[in-house]
């Protein structure tokens, strides 16, 4: 048995659940991992409504481990010790809740005991290496010599993707307070000769910022064309790769993609057009609305005719009016807007 830690704090795992890709569960499932462990440090009452429905969905079991305060990258691992650590003895895996990726699990487990140290971590190369945790690699095994959270100079261009298979042992390394596993953890683990990275195959993005959440939205979908292709909608009112999950309701006349997913539950009237965006779970879209490169948030609402663009993001449960225009315009939760926004703002 395998078990698996998501560190993330509510929002985080929001994205990374709530959409109707579960890829990164799947994955683990595909590998034999029998227990989820969702650490959260912010309201776990919201998670906890949807564990159940994910646990049957894909028949693992899904608990969480709730901070009392936060307890920042590794600090959450002490804390759910009894939940990784089963009888025996077997490494678990731990995912940062804020990327998307292919997940060759089953290569990381061969790597992990191909190098036998303490830790693997998976790797890619990014064009921005200093908003990351920088890996320097022996090239020929991959063991790793430096591990540099956010480097000021440039180190590499090699950074650490948030996927990591750790032995038991690397918990007794950490304690229960808040800390970090890039800048505590990692570099001791390294030092000791006992940290190894394998490159990640496939594609990879951090999408804690809308604008990347959007590009890892298109990078997965592509993906998927290629993998998995039945799981993309067709027909003629879709253009490129779209996901519908199949609770949506979608009406008549209406242009979908490219890239495009659309959640569980959620409702696009007729003549709408949607492209480039994610429309999380229970979206009532109405008539002639038109949406691009934009993130409607759960259970919002999108008048009709209203024109919502240029990384519009709308928070749970927002409402906007008919005719409405939106050019960038980041709204919080619960607000309903009556005027257009017509250049990126926030709205409070
Ligand atoms: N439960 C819990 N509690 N989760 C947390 C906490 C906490 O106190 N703090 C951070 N996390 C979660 C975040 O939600 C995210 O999923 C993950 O831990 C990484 O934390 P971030 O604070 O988002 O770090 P980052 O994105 O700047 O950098 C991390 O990810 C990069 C890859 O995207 C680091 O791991 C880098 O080394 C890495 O390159």
């Amino acid at each position: 048995t395998w078990a698996a830690l998501f560190v993330g704090g509510h929002l985080t795992l929001s994205c990374a659940l709530f959409q109707c890709d579960l890829l990164n569960i799947e994955a683990l499932k595909a590998i034999g991992v029998t227990e989820v462990v969702l650490a959260i440090n912010y309201q776990p009452e919201v998670m906890l409504n949807f564990l159940k429905e994910f646990e049957t969905k894909l028949e693992i079991k899904i608990t969480c481990s709730q901070e009392t305060e936060p307890l920042g990258t590794a600090g959450p691992l002490a804390l759910a010790r009894d939940k990784l650590i089963g009888d025996s003895g077997e490494p678990f895996f731990v995912l940062n809740s804020d990327v998307i990726s292919e997940y060759p699990l089953k290569q990381m487990i061969d790597f992990h005991k191909a190098h036998g140290g303490e830790a693997s971590i998976m790797v890619t190369k990014v064009d921005e290496p200093s908003k990351y945790g920088v890996v320097v690699t022996e090239e020929s095994t991959g063991k790793v010599e430096r591990f540099v959270e956010k480097p000021k100079i440039f180190v590499g261009n090699k950074i650490n993707a948030g996927i990591y298979l750790l032995n038991p042992s690397v918990i007794d390394r950490i304690e229960l307070r808040p800390t970090s596993i890039e800048k505590e953890v990692f570099p001791k683990i390294a030092a000791d000769n006992k940290l190894y990275a394998m490159v990640l195959p496939g594609f990879w993005m951090d999408i804690g910022q809308p604008r990347d959440y959007i590009v890892g939205l298109r990078l997965y979908l592509d993906s998927l064309k290629k993998n998995s292709s039945s799981k993309l909608a067709t027909g003629p009112h879709i253009v490129g790769n779209v996901l519908v999950d199949e609770t949506a309701k979608i009406g008549e006349g209406c242009l979908i993609g490219p890239d495009v997913a659309i959640g569980p539950g959620c409702i696009v009237e007729s003549g709408v057009r949607l492209s480039r965006c994610s429309v999380m779970r229970g979206v009532y879209i109405k008539k002639h609305a038109c949406i691009s490169s934009s993130i409607i948030g759960w259970h919002s609402t999108v008048g009709r005719w209203a024109r919502v663009e240029n990384m519009t993001i709308l928070g749970e449960d927002v409402q906007v009016c008919d005719e409405i225009y939106s050019n960038g315009g980041v709204v919080l939760p619960h607000k309903e807007i009556k005027s257009s926004i017509l250049k990126p703002e926030i709205v409070m």
